[in-house]
């Protein structure tokens, strides 16, 4: 791979920080056969939560020594850090966790925990960018048109110190052309989740048969990356690039139905996290009942704050609505038997990760079964 002269120096950097960095990237390049180094704008880095890292990664942040040199956020955290108690997380749990952060701060990350970036500072099309979390990759490629490869966390973490990722894959664009039509039905996160396994590396060309929101293409590609590998799609008339290449002729159609039943004792929704839109629908859909069961959502600290009035009547209708994490990533929903979800993604590690049953339903559905008691 061409490296720049400075690309070389910082590769024999003797900080060595630096110099793992610059070995991560090329080592990545090559194995991928990038021809050289692309300069990105944002990074976004995944495996904050300590419940994931433990104190083996605790121990590899610490020991870094340098600072990003681009704008640079992190996924959610174990817990909400104002609300944690309420969510039962441990006091040791806290001071963990705490650390993590701690260092992220003074590698220069800003510590806004959430998987939808995007909703904070959105990319511009066509620019390149390094993310590791699965379901704000899709988003970005797809829905903004901006340009990114499923970086690893380290990867990401990497890319946001030299300031450049290895130029390959969905940076390239001729490599984000679709490769075959789906036509979908239904729910889009179930069709997500179903979807994912059938089509693995794929770049699907989606023909919806309805109007469909933009929180429904999150969580369609959020899904879509947990069961399968998907870092992209097209959608007709809707996403930037979907003219740009020529419509496939395989065609396939998924039916977003997915039976799965269990007797709730919390429902979650914010997988990934939610937008404003998507707060003011649960409003409108609660029409002032109060919930007779835990209701949680999860959210990104700059939408709970825009969105203040309208969280304030959904918490006085005895709905908790959390900040910084989420219902995977933090271990607050393990001590409940039956978590019921709107999200495919949450659908596809919940029972791995927290050791919970899962119940699936649509946004409204997930609503009724909160008021129903
Ligand atoms: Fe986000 Fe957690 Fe889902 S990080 S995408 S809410 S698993």
């Amino acid at each position: 791979m061409y490296l720049t002269k400075e690309e070389e120096r910082m590769l024999n950097s003797e900080n060595e920080t630096i110099r793992k960095c610059m070995e991560i990237l090329v080592a990545v390049g090559e194995t991928n056969d990038a021809e050289r180094l692309v300069e990105i704008t944002s990074a976004h880095i995944s495996g904050v939560s300590y419940d994931n890292i433990g104190d083996a990664g605790l121990e590899w942040l610490e020991s870094l020594d340098g600072r990003v040199r681009v704008p640079t956020t992190l996924n959610p955290a174990g817990m909400d850090l104002k609300r944690w108690r309420e969510m039962g997380i441990s006091e040791d749990f806290y001071e963990n966790q705490m650390k993590v952060l701690e260092v992220f701060e003074k590698l220069g990350v800003e510590i806004v925990l959430t998987c939808t970036p995007y909703y904070l500072s959105r990319p511009k099309f066509g620019e390149h960018i390094a993310w590791a979390e699965s379901s704000a990759i899709v988003y970005a490629n797809s829905i903004i048109g901006a340009r990114t490869n499923r970086e690893c966390g380290p990867c990401a973490l990497a890319a946001a110190i030299i300031g450049k990722t290895p130029y390959y894959g969905l940076h390239i664009k001729e490599n984000r052309a679709p490769t075959i039509t789906v036509k979908i039905k239904g729910n889009l996160a179930a069709a997500g989740y179903i979807g994912g396994k059938e089509l693995k590396d794929e770049i699907p060309y989606f023909v919806f048969e309805r109007e469909v929101e933009e929180w429904e293409l999150k969580l369609l590609g959020a899904a879509l990356a947990a069961s399968g590998n998907t870092v992209m799609f097209h959608a007709e008339g809707i996403t930037p690039e979907w003219e740009d290449f020529e419509k496939p002729s395989e065609k396939i159609e998924i039916s977003g139905e997915l039976k799965a039943e269990c007797e709730p004792d919390l429902i979650t929704i914010g997988c990934p996290h939610t937008s404003g839109q998507e707060l003011e629908t649960i409003l409108k859909l609660l029409d002032g009942r109060k919930v007779k069961k835990e209701f949680w959502i999860f959210t990104s600290r700059k939408v709970f704050s825009e969105k203040r009035d309208v969280v304030k009547k959904l918490e006085t209708l005895g709905v908790k609505v959390f900040n910084d994490t989420c219902m995977v990533v933090s271990p607050a929903t393990q001590r409940f038997e039956c978590v019921m979800v709107n999200s495919g993604k949450a659908f596809n590690y919940l029972p791995s990760m927290r050791k919970v049953n899962v119940a699936f339903g649509n946004l409204k559905r997930c609503v009724e079964e909160a008021v129903k008691g």
